[in-house]
């Protein structure tokens, strides 16, 4: 049976770096589930339509990592046709041999809520807009605001809201360095496989 780790938190709190990092480090397969919502909104059109059809290459735009795309792809987040539309796609991904790693908002809750390994990847909201804001060359104050909004949508959707799993372990990435992240998340890992 595949190894899932399940990583869930709001934006910017250092989850997708950690992601990566897993991946990397034990050979998984990894899928930022963000990108499969960016890639929906960014189609544009009816968006229930453009997640049933979405393909792999949609995934590789290169406008997706803007906010204005992560602002859109929250607004469509909350539609539920479009959500059950992305869940078969990442079912098989999770599949995989020897293992994945799934970053997003509902993983470790709904997508794979057997996954062996669940965190919850929290930080400050300064923190958070200082580094969207270093990420994307943009004012920490507007960036501050746009997470705001974005996390209120995820969190208060009646479709698999952002929250953590009863069973996830917390990290907050606010007072630490990428590597201590990186590292006391190896070490839940490890303790489990
Ligand atoms: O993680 P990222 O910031 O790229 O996600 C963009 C938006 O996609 C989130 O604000 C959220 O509304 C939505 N999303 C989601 N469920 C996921 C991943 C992302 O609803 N598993």
């Amino acid at each position: 049976m595949p190894f899932i780790i399940a990583i869930d938190g709001p934006a910017a709190s250092g989850k997708g770096t950690i992601a990566r990092a897993l991946a990397d480090h034990y050979g998984f397969h990894h899928l930022d589930t963000g990108l499969l919502y960016r890639a929906t909104g960014a189609k544009g059109g009816d968006p229930v339509e453009a997640a049933r059809t979405l393909v792999p290459d949609d995934l590789r735009r290169n406008d997706l990592r803007s906010a204005d795309a992560g602002q859109a792809a929250s607004r469509i987040a909350a539609i539920p046709e479009v959500r059950a539309a992305l869940v078969d796609f990442q079912h098989r991904f999770a599949a995989q041999e020897p293992g994945a790693v799934l970053d997003g908002r509902d993983i470790g809750t709904v997508i794979c809520p057997d996954a062996q390994v669940k965190l919850y990847v929290v930080a400050s909201n300064e923190v958070r807009a200082r580094r969207r804001a270093e990420e994307l060359g943009a004012d920490p104050a507007e960036m501050l605001a746009q997470l705001h909004e974005r996390d209120r949508r995820d969190r208060e959707r009646d479709t698999a809201p952002l929250r953590p799993a009863d069973d996830a372990t917390i990290i907050d990435t606010s007072h630490i360095s990428v590597d201590e992240a990186i590292t006391a998340a190896i070490a839940i890992v490890d303790r489990v496989r």
